[in-house]
C-alpha cells in the first residue's frame, strides 16, 4: 500500500515519541523507507539506536554533523520524501513551524522542503487549547500542512481533554491519505457530521437519529481524492473515517466554535444533523421527580446555523460551501429555499421520512441543487453518493 514511499518521520521531544517505534513498525510492514530525524529533546524519549533498528535507517539527530553534511545535505534531505510527517508535534515544534524557524536540523528540514507536510499532535490539553497554539495551528493549515489528530483522552500528566498522539494506525492512515495522488492535493475540506446532543441535564438530551453515515464517507471519499479533511463530528454511530483529522462535539454551539477554528478551508461541506433548539434552562444536576406529578418544562433557545454563518461570512468564506437538506415534505422546494435562504453554493436534499430507511440507513437518495440548476441521482449506497459528490466538489476547486 505504501510501496516504495519515503517518508521523513521528525520525531519531537514528547513522551509520546515511543508510539513512533510502533509507527515506524507499521510504515515499513507496509513497504515505505522511513528516514528518521530526532530533535535533541526527543532523544530523551528514545533512543536513535533504537530508531535505527527499527527503521533499518540511518537516524539524523543534529544539524551540525558535517559527516552527513558532506553524504546528503540538509537541503536534500529535506527533499529526498514524499512526505514528512511530524510525531510527536509538540507545541513548540508546531510554534517553531508557524513562525518559520530554523535552528535545529528538525526545524530546518521543515522550512527547507518542498514535499507536502503532515504533523501529529501532542500536548497537554491547556497547551493544546492555549490561544497561542491555536493561532499557530491556523497559520499552519493555512499554509497547507495537514494535521492528524490529537484524540481526546487521559494524558501522562494526568489530565483529560483533546492532546493525546493519534494512535500509530490512525497516523498511517493519514499518511496514506496524505501520499494519495488526486486531484485535491493540497486542498482542505473541512466536513461536519453526525447528530449534536443538547444536554437538558448530566445524564439526559436531545438529539436526533443522524447516524452519522453519509458525512464519514464524504470524509473518506475527500481524502481518497488527496484532501487534507478536517472532520467535526458529534456522538456519532457510525465508525471515524480513517486518514482524516478528526474533531469530536457534542452541541451545536461547540460545532461552530470547531468549524471556526478549523477554516481556513477551500471547501465545507455541512453534513451534520444539527439540532435547532438546545434547552435554554439545563441545569447541571439530575432532574427528579419530586412525587407531585408536576412535569418538568423546558425553555429553548435556538442553535446557531453553522452552515448559515460560514455560507455568509464577509472575509475567508470557503470557495465552496455546501449544505444539506433533510426534508420530509415538498423536498425540492423547501430544499431551493434553504439553500437561498443560508447562502451556501450547492445543497444535497434528500427526504428522510421514516418511509425511505435513509436516517440511519446506508442508502441514499439526493438531488444536488447548485446555480446550474437540479440533478437528481438515482438511489444508492451512501459510499456511493459520497465518491460522486466528492469527484464533484473535486471538479469545482480544479
Ligand atoms: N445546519 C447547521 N447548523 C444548524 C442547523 C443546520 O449547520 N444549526 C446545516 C445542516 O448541517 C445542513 C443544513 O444546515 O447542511 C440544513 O439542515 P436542516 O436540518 O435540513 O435544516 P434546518 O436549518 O434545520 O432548517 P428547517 O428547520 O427549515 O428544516
Amino acid at each position: 500500500m505504501l510501496n516504495g514511499r519515503k517518508v521523513l518521520l521528525v520525531i519531537g521531544g514528547g513522551i509520546a515519541a515511543y508510539k513512533c517505534l510502533d509507527l515506524i513498525r507499521r510504515l515499513a510492514e507496509r513497504g515505505a523507507t522511513v528516514t528518521p530525524v530526532l530533535t535533541r529533546a526527543a532523544t530523551e524519549f528514545v533512543t536513535p539506536l533504537s530508531v535505527a533498528a527499527l527503521a533499518g535507517e540511518k537516524v539524523y539527530t543534529d544539524l551540525f554533523d558535517l559527516t552527513d553534511e558532506a553524504e546528503m545535505g540538509h537541503i536534500q534531505l529535506s527533499r529526498a520524501a514524499d512526505l514528512l510527517v511530524v510525531a510527536p508535534a509538540t507545541a513548540d515544534l508546531l510554534a517553531k513551524m508557524a513562525t518559520g524557524q530554523a535552528n535545529d536540523l528538525a526545524t530546518t528540514l521543515l522550512l527547507a522542503t518542498d514535499k507536502p507536510v503532515l504533523v501529529a499532535p501532542a500536548m497537554n490539553v491547556r497547551m493544546w487549547e492555549h490561544p497561542a497554539t491555536q493561532r499557530n495551528i491556523a497559520t499552519l493549515k493555512a499554509d497547507g500542512v495537514r494535521f492528524v489528530g490529537p484524540n481526546d483522552g487521559n494524558m501522562a500528566c494526568g489530565e483529560f481533554g483533546p492532546g493525546r498522539m493519534s494512535e500509530p494506525l490512525e497516523i498511517v492512515s493519514a499518511i496514506t491519505a496524505a501520499l494519495a495522488d488526486g486531484p485535491l492535493n493540497r486542498k482542505h475540506v473541512l466536513v461536519t457530521s453526525g447528530p449534536t446532543h443538547e444536554p437538558i441535564d448530566p445524564v439526559r438530551y436531545i438529539a436526533n437519529r443522524s447516524s452519522g453515515a453519509q458525512g464519514t464517507a464524504i470524509a473518506e471519499a475527500l481524502a481518497a481524492l488527496g484532501a487534507s479533511v478536517t472532520f467535526i463530528t458529534g456522538p456519532a454511530d457510525a465508525e471515524r473515517p480513517k486518514g482524516v483529522s478528526v474533531i469530536e462535539v457534542q452541541t451545536a454551539q461547540q460545532m461552530l466554535e470547531a468549524t471556526q477554528n478549523a477554516l481556513p478551508a477551500d471547501a465545507a461541506i455541512f453534513a451534520a444533523a444539527v439540532a435547532d433548539w438546545r434547552v435554554a434552562n439545563a441545569v447541571n444536576s439530575k432532574i427528579k421527580k419530586d412525587g407531585s406529578g408536576n412535569m418538568p418544562s423546558f425553555d429553548f433557545a435556538e442553535n446557531p446555523d453553522v452552515l448559515r454563518t460560514v455560507s455568509q461570512m464577509a472575509e475567508g468564506r470557503p470557495q465552496l460551501v455546501v449544505g444539506f437538506a433533510a426534508e420530509t415534505d415538498d423536498v425540492l422546494s423547501n430544499a431551493t429555499a434553504k439553500r437561498e435562504r443560508k447562502g451556501c453554493d450547492w445543497i444535497v436534499a434528500n427526504d428522510v421520512s421514516p418511509e425511505t430507511g435513509i436516517m440511519g440507513g446506508s442508502e441514499n437518495s439526493v438531488t444536488l441543487i447548485s446555480d446550474a440548476g437540479q440533478e437528481t441521482w438515482e438511489r444508492m449506497s451512501k459510499v456511493d453518493v459520497a465518491r460522486k459528490l466528492a469527484t464533484k466538489i473535486a471538479e469545482a476547486l480544479a
